[in-house]
C-alpha cells in the first residue's frame, strides 16, 4: 500500500546549521495495517508524515502509494488519497463555518462540485447518521459554528472529515496531544473504531506510551531520523508501556555515551 524507498530530508542551514531530519528511511506498510510511530522530540516523525503527504519534498528517495510513484505529486494532488490530522484541533476544520458545511466540504473533496451539490438530501441524512455514530451528540449541532465546539468535539469532527471519503492512507500526527485526558481517550477510541470499521491503512504518531502499546499491529521507533525499532505482531501485542520507556532510556543512554566519546576525541586533539 505504502512504500518509502531511501528517503532523506535535510533542512537548509538555520542558526544551528543544517538538520538531517530523515536519513535513508525505507518502509513498507501493508494495506489495512495500523502502524504506530514513536520517538523523541525532533526525531523526524512529523517530517516523515509530511513527506508522505507531499507537504515536504524529500531530497532523496521515493514515495510509492497504492502502486504509483507519487514523489513528484504536490500535496493538493495527493490530498484525495490521504487524510492528515494534526495536533491542533483548529487545523482540520473551519471554525466560522457550521458543522454541516464543514462536512459538506469533506464530502465534496476532490470532486470540485462545491457545497450546493454536496448538500443533497441523502448526504444530509448520511451526515446525521455518521455524526450520531460518534456518540457525542454532534448530530444535534449541525447548524452551529465549529468554533462553538470543545477541542475534543472538534477533533472528533476532524477525524470524521478526514475519513469521510475512505482515504487510501490516514496520517495522524499526535492528534490527541493537545486534548485533556478524557477528550484524548474519547478521540482515540473513536479513531480505533473508525479505523477498524473502515479497514483503513494508518500511520499514527503519538507521545502516549499507553496509546502506542494499545493500538495498531506494528510499532516503529524513530531516533535521529532513522527507524531504530520495528516491532510487529506478537511482540507488539506483548509490549508494555514500561518496556517501551526502557527502550527510550536505552537510546538516551547511548546518545550520552556518543557525546562523551565525541568530547573525549575532541579533547585528544586540543
Ligand atoms: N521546516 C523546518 N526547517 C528546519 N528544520 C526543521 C523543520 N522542520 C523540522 N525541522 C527539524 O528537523 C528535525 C525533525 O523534526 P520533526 O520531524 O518535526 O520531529 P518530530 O515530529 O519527531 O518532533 C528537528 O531537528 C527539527 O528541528
Ligand atoms: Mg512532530
Amino acid at each position: 500500500m505504502l512504500e518509502l524507498r531511501n528517503i532523506g530530508v535535510t533542512y537548509a542551514e538555520g542558526e544551528s546549521g543544517s538538520v538531517e531530519a530523515l536519513k535513508d528511511v525505507s518502509l513498507l506498510c501493508e494495506r489495512s495495517s495500523f502502524v504506530v510511530i514513536v520517538g523523541a522530540n525532533g526525531s523526524g516523525k512529523s517530517t516523515l508524515l509530511s513527506v508522505i503527504a507531499g507537504a515536504e519534498k524529500p531530497d532523496t528517495g521515493s514515495v510509492i502509494l497504492a502502486g504509483s510513484d507519487v514523489t513528484a505529486l504536490p500535496e493538493h494532488r495527493r490530498a484525495p488519497l490521504i487524510g492528515h490530522v494534526f495536533q491542533n484541533p483548529t487545523k482540520g476544520t473551519v471554525g466560522d463555518m457550521t458543522v454541516r458545511d464543514n462536512l459538506a466540504l469533506a464530502a465534496s473533496r476532490g470532486q470540485g462540485f462545491g457545497l450546493r451539490w454536496a448538500l443533497s438530501r441523502a448526504l444530509q441524512e448520511e451526515m446525521r447518521a455518521r455524526l450520531a455514530d460518534l456518540g457525542i451528540g454532534l448530530e444535534d449541532r449541525l447548524d452551529q459554528p465549529v468554533s462553538a465546539l470543545s477541542g475534543g468535539q472538534r477533533q472528533a469532527l476532524t477525524m470524521l472529515m478526514a475519513t469521510w471519503k475512505r482515504p487510501r492512507l490516514l496520517l495522524l500526527d499526535e492528534h490527541t496531544a493537545a486534548l485533556d485526558p478524557r477528550s484524548a481517550d474519547l478521540v482515540m477510541n473513536l479513531t480505533g473504531r473508525i479505523v477498524s470499521d473502515r479497514g483503513l491503512t494508518v500511520l499514527m504518531v503519538t507521545h502516549s506510551m499507553q496509546q502506542a502499546v494499545q493500538f495498531g499491529q506494528r510499532l516503529l521507533m524513530l531516533h535521529h531520523g532513522r527507524i531504530v525499532y520495528d516491532i510487529r505482531d506478537g511482540e507488539k501485542r506483548r509490549m508494555r508501556p514500561s518496556e517501551l520507556v526502557a527502550r527510550f532510556d536505552e537510546l538516551r543512554r547511548m546518545d550520552r555515551l556518543d557525546e562523551s566519546a565525541a568530547s573525549l576525541l575532541q579533547d585528544q586533539y586540543i
